[in-house]
């Protein structure tokens, strides 16, 4: 008996294999677009090889962390190079997130039958938003430890639970070694809850089968190909074709990737924010504080909503419902089509237009205010807001052209 047939018998391996590689029929007219989630995958695992590694000489202590940090950028063996791939990582983590995310807008991918896929995407987002902005704490800089008094204050203008919320959080009145500790604890714990998401966002995945640049659906379509009589004419197996083609993007990514990290790993300040080369000090506010550019996107919208009566729980609403209102999407496109290539001019302008305010956006949130920075974040989170909110309305008007029976190319 082989050593698979004894296997078989008691794991179904091979059985797991057929069903969601070998025998996986996706469409066959995948794009460059498709690269993001397997690259995810790649950089959630480099996230938590290098996160374990770090953690073997990191201290999470407020008298001893900022040193560790030095410790392994000098002393470590190859240290440096693990931090590197951390830090780099975490922004190419939301690099190729955002390109994910944003393939889903333009094809249409969160639309029936794919809404929890969406969901459970957006709840990967929101935990990889949570591990980052605890992960930024524990080199012990200026910006970490500024950057989270800021944002656990926000906790604050929540009515009435508010402070002892926020204290909770913290462990303290202010930011303190019990924030650090805690921090710790969970920036380690919540990689592992992504992998365990990302493993049920497949699974989700493999029920309704991908969608493609068309957005038409592949198991509707006519059945049979040279590989299977029963499978859809237009699928082709994941493996070896898509997996052969995801190692090419691999390897694309991994040029770029390594680019930065060897040679530009602070990105101009982008990627490592310059105070944080400084411990940090509780008695001296840096002269301005802003995220890491992930973040300022929703930052720009949180300061542009001003304090009515001493409270920025306004500001804290916007903040939340410009991520709230993602989860929602499904429910908001009216389009016959699902793809941008069969959708409308009305759609091809509020994309655009969606895009421009983003970027800007996260251009304001890395800047000091100033009045007229204020108001151009203020009328970009209009614009924000508008994209989703008149999306029932410009979808249903808008002209779509007739979608094809088969896959184009
Ligand atoms: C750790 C983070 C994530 C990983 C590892 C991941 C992984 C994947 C993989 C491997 C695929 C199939 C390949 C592909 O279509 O590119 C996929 C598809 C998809 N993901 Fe994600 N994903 C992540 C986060 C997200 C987020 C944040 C969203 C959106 C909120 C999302 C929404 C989707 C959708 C809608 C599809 C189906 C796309 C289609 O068929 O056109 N994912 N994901």
């Amino acid at each position: 008996m082989s050593l698979m047939t004894w296997i078989d018998e008691r794991f179904p391996a091979t059985k797991v294999w057929n069903e969601h590689l070998a025998q996986y029929y996706a469409p066959k007219n995948f794009n460059f677009w498709y690269f993001f989630g397997s690259l995810a995958m790649l950089v959630l695992v480099n996230q938590i090889v290098t996160g374990i590694w770090l953690a073997m000489d990191y201290k999470p202590d407020a008298t001893l962390a900022f040193a560790s940090v030095e410790y392994i950028m000098r002393d470590v063996n190859w240290g440096w190079l693990i931090r590197y791939l951390h830090s780099t990582g975490a922004s190419a983590f939301f690099i190729v997130i955002y390109l994910h995310m944003f393939r889903g807008l333009i094809y249409g991918s969160y639309r029936k039958p794919r809404e929890l896929l969406w969901i459970i995407g957006m709840v990967i987002y929101v935990a990889m938003m949570a591990t980052a902005f605890m992960g930024y704490l524990l080199p012990w800089g200026q910006m970490s430890y500024w950057g989270a008094q800021v944002i656990v204050n926000l906790f604050q203008a929540i009515p009435v639970i508010g402070d002892d919320l926020s204290i909770w959080i913290r462990g303290d009145y202010v930011i303190s070694d019990a924030t650090l500790n805690r921090f710790f604890a969970l920036h380690f714990l919540l990689p592992f809850v992504l992998a365990a998401l990302v493993f049920v966002h497949i699974v989700a995945l493999h029920k309704v089968g991908s969608n493609n640049p068309d957005g038409i659906e592949i198991k509707k379509g006519p059945k049979g190909n040279r590989w299977s009589d029963t499978a859809p004419a237009d699928g082709i197996p994941f493996h070896p074709y898509y997996s052969v083609k995801d190692i090419a993007g691999v390897v694309g990514f991994l040029i770029i990737f390594l680019a930065i990290v060897f040679f530009l790993p602070e990105m101009g300040g982008y990627f490592l924010e310059a105070p944080n080369f400084e411990p940090a000090n509780p008695l001296k506010t840096p002269e301005h504080i802003a995220p890491v550019w992930y973040f300022t996107p929703f930052y720009a919208m949180l300061r542009a909503v001003p304090s009515f009566a001493g409270t920025q729980v306004w500001g804290v609403i916007v903040m939340g419902a410009s991520i709230v209102i993602l989860f929602f999407l499904p429910w908001l496109d009216k389009s016959p089509v699902k793809s941008i290539r069969y959708k409308g001019p009305i759609f091809k302008v509020m994309i655009a237009m969606f895009v421009v305010v983003f970027v800007i956006l996260g251009y304001l949130g890395m800047q000091p205010s100033t009045p007229g920075r204020t108001l151009t974040a203020q009328i970009c989170t209009t614009l924000y807001f508008v994209f989703f909110l008149a999306m029932p309305i410009y979808s249903k008007i808008d002209k779509t052209k007739p979608v094809p029976e088969r896959v184009t190319k």
